[in-house]
């Protein structure tokens, strides 16, 4: 499986601390079938350079390697969508998913709908696909849950994150999480992993519950085949049009 958000590299951001719990969390990762990992820092709002990005990368890569860990990393970042982001972008001072056209944005929790949209569209005219990180933790999304499926009509991949379906941020997160998993709108299912004990890249727990719901197949298109096509820069497959049919919840 894939995990396209995480922030797994030490010391860039509020993510992991250490060399070790870095280790750590690959461990983790591994042990739950997560075998392919997008570094995905928090972009521009945290005060490191993209020589210390690239410098943590291989550090890690390299220490994985040597323990005989099975992870591979790939490079990303998640990009704060402020009104900076589009002039850093232009500049190359921000990574997109694995040197694709696709980005992993975020906005503050209580951005107005506005604005999402409006920053959201300026940078798909640069001819950027725009995964959103966690649509269901905004507050706006929360309020009016249309605000998610205008975005994804409009070609955003919504991706969720696995502990948010399990209810780990509030109810509201729970509720419209397995709202828009049940309307078909979800591209993509990541674990948004910070360390290695609160917030750990694992997906076994949410695994279990989606077994329960729903078939295989899109459990595997959620964890695996879409994510995995975003690392290769290929359109995602459409939940809602292609397998939704065999949704039993
Ligand atoms: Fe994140």
């Amino acid at each position: 499986m894939v995990d396209i958000h995480t922030h797994i590299l030490p010391g860039l951001d509020d993510g992991s601390r250490s060399l070790e719990e870095s280790v750590d969390m690959a461990v983790i990762a591994a042990e739950n079938g997560l075998n392919h990992i997008v570094a995905s820092s928090h972009g521009n709002c945290f005060p490191y350079s993209m020589e210390e990005y690239w410098e943590q990368f291989r550090n890690l890569q390299s220490e994985l390697r040597n323990r005989q860990i099975p992870v591979t990393l790939y490079p990303g970042m998640e990009i704060y969508l402020d009104e900076d982001a589009q002039e850093l972008l232009e500049k190359q001072e921000l990574l997109s998913i694995n040197n694709t056209r696709n980005l992993l944005v975020e906005f503050p929790m209580e951005e107005e709908s506005q604005n999402i949209c409006r920053r959201i569209a300026e940078i798909q005219k640069m001819e950027y696909t725009i995964i959103l990180a966690h649509p269901e933790r905004y507050v706006s999304v929360q309020r009016e849950p249309e605000l998610a499926y205008y975005l994804e009509e409009e070609g955003c991949v919504l991706q969720i994150n696995a502990e948010s379906l399990l209810g780990k941020f509030g109810t509201a997160e729970k509720r419209v999480s397995r709202q828009m998993l049940r309307d078909g709108i979800v591209g993509v299912i990541a674990t948004d992993a910070h360390d290695s004990v609160y917030r750990k890249p694992s997906v076994r727990r949410v695994r279990e519950h989606l077994s329960k719901y729903y078939p295989s197949q899109l459990i595997h298109l959620w964890l695996s085949e879409n994510p995995s096509r975003i690392l290769k820069g290929y359109p995602i497959l459409d939940a809602k049009r292609d397998r939704i049919k065999e949704y039993k919840e």
